[in-house]
């Protein structure tokens, strides 16, 4: 499963686009299924921008958090509701107690089996989140594809990418023994996005419109970063140059954006269909 969506080689679309693809798509385990997924994302976003003007790569991880549902679009091989959207929690060590519908692990081969059943399981004492295997789904794919196009989000924001649907950690506390401290650090931040990402879905509607232009030019400006940081510059395409001369940025300013925005990804996100 991974190394075939980790091709990202099928389907190339923006931010935004993507944000709208997500209206085609029903999450069952959403209590708020009457409000279209694209308002979730801006709701969740300008929740965020509200309390924290400053922190725009957060306001960025709001907008792009669940973008991983596209699995479910029939254009990304439509997978089935439990393969995208609910809890997700590490495999290849003792399943957690916390984790929901627990009982019917003892289904499970892995339950069983003493390499994996452990505390520890395969892995050791802060090893660090990020050597775990998680369970697939939308969280997983979206980090996935943001590392995958080289993302300069922080690490804190690909940490709430990953681990926003894993209750048994944010939720329980379970699971510290393989935290490292970068992932002490990065809990707080994700701890602080649960809030607006549950209760940002308070009947506040969002006028999508209005708000746009602000997240397009959030994206556009992490897009050239993107082109920057990926040491493009040099030998840029014709696109990518043209798009620098768009926003009339030459190599010192472009210098300048990486300091300013050192924090960001690109509107030309490549997404996976099969
Ligand atoms: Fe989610
Ligand atoms: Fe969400």
């Amino acid at each position: 499963m991974r190394e075939e969506y980790g091709n990202l080689d099928k389907v190339e679309m923006s931010i935004w686009e993507c944000c709208e693809l997500l209206n085609d798509v029903v999450d069952e385990s959403d209590p708020d299924l009457d409000e279209p997924q694209i308002e979730h994302l801006l709701q969740t976003a300008e929740a965020i921008r509200k309390d924290y003007p400053d922190e725009d790569w957060l306001h960025l991880t709001g907008l792009i958090h669940d973008l991983g549902k596209v699995l479910l679009h029939p254009s990304f091989g439509g997978l089935p509701q439990w393969a995208v959207v609910g809890d997700t929690y590490p495999v290849g060590c003792a399943f957690d107690k916390s984790i929901v519908h627990h009982k019917y692990f003892e289904e499970n081969p892995d339950y069983h089996n003493p390499a994996y059943n452990t505390k520890y399981g395969v892995y050791s004492e802060g090893c660090g989140l990020n050597n775990v295997m998680m369970s697939w789904g939308h969280d997983d794919y979206m980090y996935l594809v943001a590392k995958e196009n080289k993302t300069t989000l922080p690490s804190a924001a690909l940490f709430i990418i990953r681990y926003h649907s894993f209750y048994a950690l944010h939720r329980s506390g379970s699971y510290k023994q393989l935290m490292n401290g970068e992932d002490v650090e990065n809990l707080k931040w994700l701890e602080i996005f649960n809030k607006y990402d549950l209760y940002s879905k308070s009947k506040v509607r969002i006028d999508v419109e209005k708000v746009k232009p602000y997240y397009l030019s959030l994206i556009e400006k992490l897009y050239v970063l993107l082109v920057y940081v990926a040491g493009l510059h040099h030998q840029a395409e014709p696109a990518v140059a043209a798009d620098a001369l768009r926003f009339n940025l030459h190599p010192p300013k472009w210098q300048l954006l990486e300091i300013d925005y050192w924090i960001l990804v690109a509107s030309g996100i490549h997404l996976v269909a099969p």
